[in-house]
């Protein structure tokens, strides 16, 4: 496959696997993430040499432009973009705080629209690029406790739809990934907040079962490839048959 791909997320969960296997089809990577001591237990980046990371936070929305625009003037256009970065959080109604849920924005959706507005640009990514972006079956369906997660995960179908459109004209790609539940970190964290009973029946509701990183990163590929070339604007669900009942 090759070409130049900006990945967020990529000391963790889907965004490192995705990273494993983009290197392995032969891309360049802007791999974006904070912790990288995390990073250094799965991938040599001294013996990569196309791996290039940068440790950085997201929130710091103003900052994101240097960090492209340095990588493009080194690497070229970008051909891919993926947004793995996300962070997911139980916080019932009652306990609602406004700054709270901006937290969860500010990575899950304001970081995606800032990182689409400046790779979008002409001079930033060739014709015919793809972008995906990690929404999640909750971005389709509700659950207790999550109006933050959930209404940030339904804010990234709009934007795709959107920009789907927009960005056509250059034969460029938008689309979604709607996981179901994953084993990684993320949901590790969100396993420890929860009784036996309740992650046994969640993973109940998988037919499937839960799914591993594995199972989403082909899809991911795919989507990157010129393969899916007339896919654009769709929102892929990958869930085990969890949104099936
Ligand atoms: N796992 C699932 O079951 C599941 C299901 C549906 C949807 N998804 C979505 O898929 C995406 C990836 O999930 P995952 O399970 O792979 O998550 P994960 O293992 O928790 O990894 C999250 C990644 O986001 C990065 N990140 C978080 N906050 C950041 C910030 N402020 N600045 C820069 N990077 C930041 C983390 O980097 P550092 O740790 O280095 O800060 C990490 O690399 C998320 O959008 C998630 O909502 C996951």
């Amino acid at each position: 496959m090759g070409g130049n791909i900006i990945v967020t997320g990529v000391t963790s969960g889907i965004g490192l696997g995705l990273s494993t296997a983009l290197l392995e089809k032969d891309c360049t990577i802007l791999g974006i993430g904070r912790d990288i001591s995390k990073l250094q237990r799965q991938i040599n980046l001294e013996s990569n040499k196309q791996f290039f990371f940068e440790s950085f936070d997201l929130s710091d929305l103003g900052g994101i432009e240097e960090l492209i625009n340095n990588f493009i003037s080194a690497h070229g256009k970008i051909d891919g973009f993926v947004h793995c970065a996300g962070i997911e959080e139980t916080i019932p109604l009652s306990m609602y705080k406004v700054d709270k849920v901006r937290r969860i924005y500010e990575i899950n959706v304001f970081a995606a629209i800032e990182l689409l507005r400046i790779v979008s640009k002409k001079k930033n990514s060739n014709d015919g690029a793809s972008f995906i972006f990690l929404s999640s079956v909750m971005g389709a369906l509700g659950q207790s406790g999550k109006v933050g997660y959930c209404s940030t995960k339904a804010a990234i179908l709009g934007m795709v739809k959107a920009s789907a459109i927009e960005l056509a004209k250059r034969k460029i790609r938008v689309n979604a990934v709607l996981p179901g539940i994953v084993t990684t970190p993320l949901t590790e964290k969100l396993f420890s907040e929860l009784s036996e009973e309740n992650i046994s029946r969640i993973k109940d509701m998988h037919p499937l079962g839960i799914g591993e990183v594995g199972d989403i990163t082909p899809v991911i590929t795919f989507l990157l490839s010129n393969q899916s070339r007339w896919i654009t604007g769709q929102s892929l669900t990958v869930d085990g048959g969890y949104s099936i009942q």
